[in-house]
């Protein structure tokens, strides 16, 4: 068995909102996978049916191979969950929520050297005792990963963990993060923060409309969705007058004497255009190309979706 999340055909109606529709891929064991979409793309819904928290209409989804609905218990005892919302009863210290949390898998005191291991590592130690109501935003967040993490599970799912959260926490959450996904833990993450999924994630699915428009590694999904055409910006040293035909419709003069191009990968190379230039008596003093980022990729396939990122 080598998938840790297998999603066959799911599907999710609210009222008249098709949340997920045929969402159908499966996430492997030990992968560090990012799902991504705007706001509304229906990242939350499917993270829930995955947990169990929320039935599928259509489909079926199993956890290390356990039915998510007919083997609820073995699938749950497999995943990690970090909401997206902080939710928490506040009258517990922050050692209690993780004891009750350990009590739901059925674990007593013998897990209080694993909570404690985990309260060092997500910088909580000082914390232990304390109410979760006198806790920051940032804290409660360390507290949930803290949470999911109880058992030991093999699959930890991170809904927008960064979300609201500050640079300096936010970097301590990707460290751990990474750390576990180091020891062989298979990662899911949901963030609309690209930069994020575009440095960590092994693998990608673009959800958007409650479908998934890509899965692949993020390198593909760049060749495959942008490998037509790049942008070069170059800088010339006079004031430019006239473009020379064979580079009419491509280029857009900037301030004079700045130029931006749209080149095609397959037939345009920038000697090529420099050498063009160069015979019209354009002189370019800087070559600047634009890096294809995973944000062009994104936008590029949940472009003229109603939805807000
Ligand atoms: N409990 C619910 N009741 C009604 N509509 C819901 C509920 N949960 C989600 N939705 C709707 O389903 C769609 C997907 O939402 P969600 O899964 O939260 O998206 P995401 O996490 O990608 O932002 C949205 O249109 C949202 O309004
Ligand atoms: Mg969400």
């Amino acid at each position: 068995m080598s998938a840790a999340i297998r999603i066959r055909q799911v599907g999710k109606q609210y009222g008249n909102v098709r949340a997920l529709d045929g969402v159908d891929f499966e996430i492997r064991q030990g992968e560090f996978f990012g799902l991504l979409g705007p706001n509304g793309a229906g990242k939350s819904t499917l993270i829930n049916i995955i947990a169990g928290l929320t039935r599928a209409d259509e489909g079926r989804v199993t956890v290390m191979g356990h039915n998510v609905v007919s083997a609820y218990r073995r699938a749950r005892q497999s995943i990690g969950v970090v909401p997206q919302e902080l939710v928490f009863d506040p009258f517990f210290t922050v050692r209690e929520v993780l004891r009750i949390q350990s009590g739901y898998f059925g674990l007593g005191r013998e897990n209080d050297a694993w909570i404690d291991e985990l309260l060092s590592e997500l910088h909580l130690e000082d914390k232990a005792d304390t109410n979760m109501r006198a806790l920051s935003g940032g804290m409660k967040r360390r507290v949930l990963i803290a949470q999911a993490l109880v058992h030991k599970p093999a699959v930890v799912v991170l809904d927008e963990p960064t979300a609201g959260v500050d640079i300096k926490i936010r970097n301590l959450l990707w460290a751990f993060i990474q750390g576990l996904h180091e020891r062989g833990q298979t990662i899911v993450l949901t963030t609309h923060y690209l930069e994020e999924a575009e440095s960590m994630c092994e693998r990608i699915a673009i959800l958007n409309h409650g479908r998934v428009v890509a899965i692949d590694t993020k390198q593909q999904l760049l060749n495959s969705h942008l490998a037509r055409s790049f942008t070069v910006s170059l800088t010339c040293k006079h004031t430019v007058r006239g473009i020379p035909d064979a580079l009419a419709g491509k280029v857009t003069v900037h301030q004079d004497n700045r130029l931006e191009m749209q080149l095609d990968k397959e037939t345009d190379t920038i000697i090529g255009v420099l050498d063009l230039l160069r015979e019209a008596g354009i002189e370019v003093v800087d070559v600047h190309t634009e890096r294809a980022d995973l944000e062009d990729v994104f936008l590029k396939l949940t472009y003229g979706s109603d939805n807000v990122l």
